[in-house]
Parts: structure tokens; sequence; C-alpha cells
């Protein structure tokens, strides 16, 4: 009797205090660009409140090789404080040894998922990162300028750099004297090796580093697509985009100040918000192709929940995981923050496309986006992009032309893979 008395007055003091006896306190890192932070916390708190969990959202630097630097500390370390990280597609490899095989938790859903993105989460057979939503480099436009200069979206990038100089000149001449042509990711991080990958791709310049491990960035399209780009600077672009992350170039397209703007499709509902100048402006197509025999290239980008191995939550820090990448959340933050479903069925839901028309309309944009060299180049693959971004952030700046900084970047690569190997 007295001690089931107990039992229940603990109980009722658990229950008073919002906890169950089972109840985890579990702590997420998750990204802060655009919409993100506020949307992890607000699923986070519905699963808090559904399961009896404590959460806590840690946030983390917007730049991802940043992000990176800070898990590695923790990580490093063997800290459990974090449980569950916000990893980029390109980190599997680099982090799998400090993270949890998912697969014990996820009753079979990764079947749901883009195979693709699954492989590239598989590392030695584990499960390292559930995926929560994928990210594909995208062209927007001012619908309305291109419509008042009489010009059709841009095919290849001389078109759109053309377009871009007739509309800020003439923008410029009727009094708004900030416009600029275009406006991209150009500070020295992560960021800049999308931009420049798909720049080379849509120039036939190839991947960096091929799949088979070879360097091949010293070649004709690579340096053609970089010094292109180069001749832009100061010109059709400002030279402030060398110091442009993802959020700088919005900040620039959205308060009305950009023709044109590189950017991944979180930007989409942003620029649609009642509050946003250019809302019912504009319009969102592929990137253009390097010239009439190019292609048309995305870089793949997207990020995938993981659990820590040092957790000392991991079956609740799992369920977290599968909870925020399960269907309904997805659809929630596609459809409030166009962060791109990595459920295929998703693209056929009729409230998704309708938040989100590009996501049907540049469905294969999505699917056949052009992964960086994280595979093949494995532990090494932050190395090899410091080394790119580096070089190519020269040469936008005016230090040299691409031939040279690519030929040395050559060198410098084969360095990290003696006799051409990456493992
Ligand atoms: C986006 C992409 C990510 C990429 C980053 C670079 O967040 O999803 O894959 O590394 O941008 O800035």
């Amino acid at each position: 009797m007295r001690k089931s008395t107990t039992t229940t007055l603990l109980a009722l003091a658990l229950g008073l205090a919002g906890m169950n006896a089972h109840a985890a306190l579990v702590r997420i890192a998750c990204g802060a660009t655009g919409q993100e932070l506020e949307l992890c916390k607000q699923s986070a708190d519905e699963w808090a409140k559904k399961t009896g969990n404590e959460v806590q959202v840690v946030s983390t630097p917007n730049d991802s090789n940043e992000r990176l630097a800070l898990y590695q500390q923790i990580l490093g370390s063997g800290s459990d404080k974090v449980d569950v990280l916000q990893i980029d597609v390109v980190w599997s490899g680099l982090l799998a040894s400090h993270l949890i095989d998912l697969k014990p938790y996820s009753k079979g859903v990764e079947k749901d998922h883009f195979p693709s993105i699954i492989a590239n989460n598989t590392v030695g057979g584990k499960l390292v990162g559930i995926p929560w939503f994928t990210d594909a480099g995208l062209l927007y436009y001012r619908k309305d300028l291109l419509e008042k200069y009489n010009l059709k979206p841009p095919q290849t990038w001389d078109d759109l750099a053309t377009d871009a100089k007739k509309v800020q000149d003439g923008e410029r001449a009727a009094g708004n004297d900030k416009m600029w042509g275009f406006v991209f990711q150009g500070r020295a991080y992560e960021g800049l090796t999308c931009d420049a990958l798909e720049w080379i791709t849509s120039y036939k310049g190839g991947a960096i580093v091929e799949r088979d491990g070879k360097v091949s960035i010293n070649n004709p399209g690579a340096i053609k697509a970089i010094d292109t780009i180069a001749k832009w600077m100061g010109n059709i672009v400002p030279k402030a985009a060398l110091n442009y992350g993802e959020e700088e170039a919005r900040g620039v397209f959205q308060s009305g100040n950009a023709v044109f703007m590189r950017n991944w499709p979180y930007a989409w509902a942003l620029a649609q918000k009642d509050e946003s100048p250019v809302k019912g402006k504009v319009g969102i197509m592929a990137l253009p192709k390097g010239g009439a025999d190019g292609r048309n290239a995305a870089t793949l980008g997207g990020w995938q929940l993981a659990v820590s191995k040092y957790s000392k939550n991991a079956k609740a820090a799992a369920d977290l995981a599968m909870y925020l990448t399960s269907q309904p959340v997805q659809k929630m933050r596609a459809i409030s923050g166009a962060y791109n479903p990595t459920l295929p069925a998703l693209y056929k839901d009729p409230d998704v496309l309708k938040a989100n028309p590009f996501m049907g309309d540049l469905y294969t944009t999505f699917t056949s986006a052009v992964p960086r060299p994280s595979t093949v180049t494995a532990s090494k693959y932050n190395q090899v992009s410091n080394q790119f971004w580096n070089a190519t952030h020269d040469v936008l700046s005016g230090n040299g032309d691409a031939a040279a900084a690519y030929k040395q970047l050559e060198q410098s690569l084969k360095r990290l893979a003696p006799s051409g190997t990456w493992k």
C-alpha cells in the first residue's frame, strides 16, 4: 500500500514536471539558413510533446564548412553534447565513424526515399544519415524585369550576361543605382564549391576529381567557365559577392536589387512572403548552359539527420530523427519553407506543388543533380573542396587567371592522393 502511494506520488511529481519516468533529453543541432531553425524547433517541439521527451535545439554556423569544423570538434572529443546532427550530403564518409547505424530504427522507411541519397548515406553498410531535404542549384530571375526589357529567360551563361547588363543599365538609368545583374555565393567556402562546380559542369569541364579518382580540374572547359565568371566581377556582379553566402545573395535579390540569382530552393518560400518586395515577380529555372553545346547543371546539395555514437539517448535521438524526416513533416517543410522532400511521393502531392510549382517543373533538375566528389575523395573531401574554393576565389578576385590557378590546383590535389588513391 505504502509502496504504491510512493510510486503514485513519484509519477505525479514527474508528471507535473512535464516528464515521464523514461523521458530523455535530446539535443539536436540544426541549421539556421532562412527558416531552418524556426521550422526545426517547431517540429522538434511537436515530437517532444508527443513522446514526453525533452528537446533542445542547438543552432550552428550557417557556412557548411564551419559547421563541419564544429561537429568534428564535438565528435572528435567523444562529447555527448549533441545527440542528433543535421549533416550535409557531402559528409557521410567524413563523419561515419562517429555516427550510429540508423537501420535498426528505420523500420524499412529508407525504401520511400530517393535511392541515390540512401546510397550516399550508406557507409560500409551502415545507414549514417536519414535524408531530410535535398537541394539543387537553381536560377532565380525577375520575371517582371525580363518582360519590361522584352527578354526571354537566358539559355546560356553568355545570354545571362547580356541580359543582366541590359536590365542593370536600364534600371540604373531609371533611378535604381543599387541594381546588379547577377548574384551568387562567392565567399571562399563550401557554397562557392557548389556554384563553381555548376559553372564547370555546364561547360563540360568535369567534376574536379572524377569517380575513378583522377584529378580532372585542369581542363579547357573548367578554365573557360571560371574565366567567364571572373570577367563579370564588378561589372554585372557586385565585387561584394566575393563575400556572399546564400543569405547575403538572397538579401540583395529579395530587396529588388538583382536581376538574376543563383540559390537553393529555400529562397523561393521567402521571396513569396507578403513582406517580400519581389513577391509575385520571381521566376525559377534550371541554371544556364555553358555555350550552345554545354549542359544545364545543378550541384546536388541537401541535409540528413544523424545520431552521434556518443549520445546517451540514442534510441530517443533516432526516434526524433525518424519523426523529423517522416512524410508529414517533410510535407509541412516543403510547403512552409520550400525544402525539397527526399520522398519522391511528395513530388506528386498537390499541396506541395501548389506552394512550389518548380518542384514539379524542374523535377529532373533535382534527380539529375551533379554530386560533388565526396564519395571518391572520402575523408579528404573537405581538403579538396577547400583548395578548390580558394583557387576559384583567387581567380574571381582578379589574382591571376584560371589556367594558372587550376594548373597549380591540379598538382596540389594530386599530392593529396599519391599514386591516385584517395582512401
Ligand atoms: C546548401 C546545400 C549543401 C551545401 C551548402 C553550401 O545548404 O544543401 O549541400 O554544402 O548549401 O553552402
